[in-house]
């Protein structure tokens, strides 16, 4: 192991070097003007793979954005592990809110990061954090000291739903067998407090369309008698949370997990400073559903929100208009034991009954994902554990996260595995936002953890 700490060293520079290179191609997968990018930073993953080592490099072709594969396979009776990533990365917008362009990397120094971070889209999410992945792989190549079979599998469609990655698992169980997918796109809470993701929510994602008359008309001379979209819509969402902030959807909670109070006393045990919270994101209060906390409301409990509402004039000046339509994209995040589509289909029920008569609603089911949680008393959660406590010399604390990674209920549904969420960010890095940037301590604290994790599991599992 000295071996590869020490190779990890001394190449540092050229990691780094090699990380801005794959930072500065601009894989956004949702926009198609970018999709001959997203194709050049599948082929520098290949490269990278095939440079770092890999047997069986692949670029596998899907319906949408390609999938890398690759693996080293050194001992039939050793564990493999699955290294999942996404090299697709969310759009830079809003752009001007960018203090440097987001595909030109650049490295400054925060409070939070004092060794410097890098600034730059996917630094964090989740270029930087599956680089690590290749270049620790890279380090246990180069020292002859790969103790498992490893197997990578970086997609380019995490950020659109993952679309095309349920049917290539399907397709392709027996090259995806493993014993454990290791995944880093996750957060820590602290450079100083390291921990461990132990649950991801789910995701049911809609548009809702609501529309008056058939055309926009002139506000004063229909104004009045007429209904306008806006402000139906307005009202509909408004009418979505009670004055408790619960969400109204008939049967919305009917199978959720009652978390047990031991349990929700040791995740309100751990370090949060609601103040540094507040101060973060420059609010003076927090809200969220009575009876719980602030962790608890990003974690255990499932939330409705409105991520983009839009219609009539929005341009320069003043435009007296009576819209014709009204539209809002509205996301849920789902806990244990709800299931997307039937919240999908109880949220469209419950949004086209409380729509007046004098407008139309128009529901579209966008993507989906399940939530899983990871349990902690496995081989693969316990090499994660002793990884983190050799690297960061405190024990980590399991947490639950608020994102959603679908792809990790689809693998314990198709493949059969669990997952192991070893994330290295920090949930200030401002992931999907403009100044997205990673720690250059975090890259380096990921890329020596990981030996460990190889290691550590393989003991383990004798
Ligand atoms: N890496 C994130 C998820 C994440 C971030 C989990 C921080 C835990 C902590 C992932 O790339 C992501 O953004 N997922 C999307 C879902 C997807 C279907 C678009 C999300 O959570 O919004
Ligand atoms: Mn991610
Ligand atoms: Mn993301």
């Amino acid at each position: 192991m000295q071996n590869v700490q020490n190779y990890i060293k001394e190449n540092k520079q050229r990691y780094l070097d090699e990380l801005l290179e794959f930072l500065r191609i601009p894989s956004v997968s949702a926009d198609p003007s970018f999709t001959a990018d997203v194709r050049k930073t599948a082929e520098f993953v290949a490269h990278s793979l095939t440079k770092a080592g890999a047997d069986n490099v692949e670029i596998c072709e899907t319906a949408g954005h390609p999938i890398v594969y690759a693996e080293k396979m050194v001992n039939e009776s050793a564990p493999t592990i699955l290294v999942y990533g996404h090299y697709d990365v969310q759009p830079p917008d809003p752009i001007d809110l960018w203090e440097s362009p987001p595909f030109e990397p650049i490295i400054k120094k925060t409070d939070k990061h004092p060794d410097g971070a890098i600034y730059a889209r996917g630094s964090c999410d989740d270029k930087g954090q599956a680089y690590m992945h290749v270049k620790a792989f890279e380090a246990m190549v180069a020292n002859d000291a790969l103790t498992c079979n490893v197997k990578f599998m970086i997609e380019g469609e995490e950020e659109v739903g993952s679309k095309h990655l349920g049917i290539f698992c399907e397709e392709n169980k027996e090259k995806l067998a493993c014993d454990v997918v290791l995944i880093s796109d996750t957060s820590i809470i602290a450079n100083d407090v390291p921990s461990i993701t132990t649950g991801l929510r789910g995701l049911a994602y809609v548009e809702v369309e609501v529309t008056g008359p058939n055309r926009d008309l002139h506000s004063g001379v229909y104004g009045g008698a007429v209904a306008n979209p806006i402000n139906i819509l307005s009202k509909m969402i408004a009418s979505l949370h009670d004055e408790n902030n619960h969400i109204t959807v008939d049967g919305f909670y009917d199978d959720v997990e009652v978390v047990s109070k031991e349990e929700r006393k040791a995740m309100n045990e751990a370090p949060f400073d609601i103040h540094e919270y507040k101060d973060n994101l420059d609010i003076f209060q927090v809200r969220g559903e009575k009876g719980y906390t602030t962790l608890e409301r990003t974690s255990i409990r499932p939330t409705l929100d409105v991520n983009g509402i839009w219609g009539g004039y929005i341009g320069e000046g003043a435009k007296t208009v009576l819209p014709s339509k009204a539209t809002a994209k509205i996301s849920m995040r789902l806990v244990p034991n709800q299931n997307s589509d039937q919240i999908t289909e109880i949220f469209t029920k419950y949004f086209e009954s409380i729509a007046p008569n004098s407008v139309k609603v128009k529901v579209t089911n966008m993507h989906g994902g399940e939530p899983a949680v990871t349990p902690t008393d496995t081989p693969e959660y316990k090499a994660a554990h002793k990884a983190l406590e050799t690297t960061f010399g405190k024990a980590p604390i399991p947490q639950r996260s608020g994102g959603s990674i679908p792809i990790v209920a689809l693998f314990e549904k198709v493949l059969g595995v669990k997952t192991v969420l070893m994330g290295f960010g920090l949930d200030s890095d401002a992931i999907h936002s403009p100044n997205e940037h990673y720690g250059l301590f975090n890259f380096y604290k990921g890329i020596e953890t990981i030996p460990y994790y190889h290691q550590y599991y393989a003991e383990l599992k004798k």
